[in-house]
Parts: C-alpha cells; sequence; structure tokens
C-alpha cells in the first residue's frame, strides 16, 4: 500500500470511479456550472483552447441520438463496456460531447478528468464514453454537429455521462507493476 497524504483532492480522485447507473432527476443549474467552471480551468497546450464543449440536456434529443447510433452501428452489437442495449449515454440526464478543430485528443482528456473529478466532489457521477464516436461520422454526423451548432469539419473527441449516482460498483483493478521509481 502506498503513503497517501490526507487531502480532499487527493480523496476524490482516488475514490473516482465510472458510473452507469444513474437517477432520473436532472443535475441542478449550480452543479453544471461548477462543472462547466472546471472545464474551462483545464489546461491546453500553449492555452491554445481548442476544445467546444455541449453539455446536453435534452431528454428527446438523447433519444434520438441513440435511435441513430444503434441504426447506424447495429442494435445487437455490444458497442458499451457493460451492456448492449442499454443507451450510450447510460439514460444519464446530462451529456457532454466534446469537439475540437483537428485532434487536441490531450486537451480533451484533461478536461474530461476535471469534470469527472469535480463531479466526484460534488456528489455526482460520470461515464467517460467513446464508443458513441460513429454518430459523429458521415451523414448522421453532419446531422448532429448541426444540430449542436458544431462545424462540419470538427472532430469529436469524448463523450461524458453525468446525473446523480444510482449504483456503487467494486472499484476496478489497476496495475500498480507500471508505475516505478527511478532514483
Ligand atoms: C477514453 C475512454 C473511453 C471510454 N469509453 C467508454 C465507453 O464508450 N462506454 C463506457 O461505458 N465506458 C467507457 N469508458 C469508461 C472505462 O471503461 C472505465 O474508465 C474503466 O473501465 C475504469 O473504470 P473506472 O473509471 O471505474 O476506474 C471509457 C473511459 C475512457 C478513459
Amino acid at each position: 500500500m502506498r503513503k497517501v497524504i490526507e487531502n480532499k483532492t487527493v480523496e476524490e480522485i482516488l475514490n473516482r470511479q465510472t458510473i452507469r447507473i444513474y437517477k432520473p432527476e436532472q443535475i441542478t443549474d449550480e452543479e453544471l456550472d461548477t462543472l462547466i467552471a472546471c472545464a474551462i480551468k483545464a489546461p491546453s497546450g500553449r492555452n491554445s483552447q481548442p476544445c467546444t464543449v455541449r453539455f446536453i440536456q435534452n431528454a428527446e434529443m438523447l433519444k434520438q441520438m441513440n435511435i441513430d447510433f444503434k441504426d447506424k452501428i447495429g442494435w445487437d452489437i455490444p458497442a458499451y463496456t457493460r451492456w448492449d442495449t442499454d443507451p450510450f449515454y447510460h439514460d444519464s440526464p446530462t451529456f457532454a460531447v466534446i469537439f475540437a478543430e483537428g485532434s487536441s485528443f490531450m486537451d480533451a482528456g484533461l478536461m474530461t478528468e476535471n469534470i469527472c473529478v469535480a463531479a466526484k466532489a460534488i456528489g455526482l457521477g460520470t461515464c467517460i464514453v467513446a464508443s458513441v464516436a460513429p454518430l459523429f461520422e458521415g451523414e448522421t454526423g453532419s446531422k448532429w454537429k448541426k444540430a449542436l451548432n458544431i462545424p462540419e469539419e470538427w472532430t469529436f473527441l469524448i463523450g461524458i455521462c453525468i446525473g446523480y449516482p444510482d449504483e456503487k460498483p467494486e472499484f476496478k483493478p489497476r496495475d500498480e507493476s507500471k508505475f516505478t521509481v527511478i532514483k
């Protein structure tokens, strides 16, 4: 076991975990504002701030996105880590999608972790979702980028489910052997 300094931020990072079952209630505007403030504060290369984020809270829109997604990849294809049939957004009341001109995956990743750790700290659950990417390619991509007011040529980088957790999963194991100190 590692000796870890007792600290609120460290505790939230160590206790964050992916949540895939959410309560149906929407998160509050104050909670959403807090997540947006933390997303904005994320570092980016040369402070280029390449990421544009849409926080989708329109349930009808999310439902239709899922239908288009499943129509595209197949209704019987396991697109998720745990379930084949549930929506890509795991029925979360808020689904954030990050886009950029080009492939700023590193910047999007850092912003994503800011959102996920801040969410944990204020009692929310999150699930990072890459598998929805095909929705934002080709014809369906054009349709949904237009609906979200995202330029056609921009790249979808990552999605994040956000909501009140309705499960307490086991922590996923980590491979400690990959981390060594050279003194
Ligand atoms: C880049 C990335 C993509 C992911 N995509 C999905 C996804 O499409 N669907 C999903 O249910 N979980 C997805 N996850 C969540 C991972 O499965 C999860 O983080 C991992 O199993 C470790 O579990 P933990 O977050 O609870 O520690 C993704 C996570 C990352 C970092």
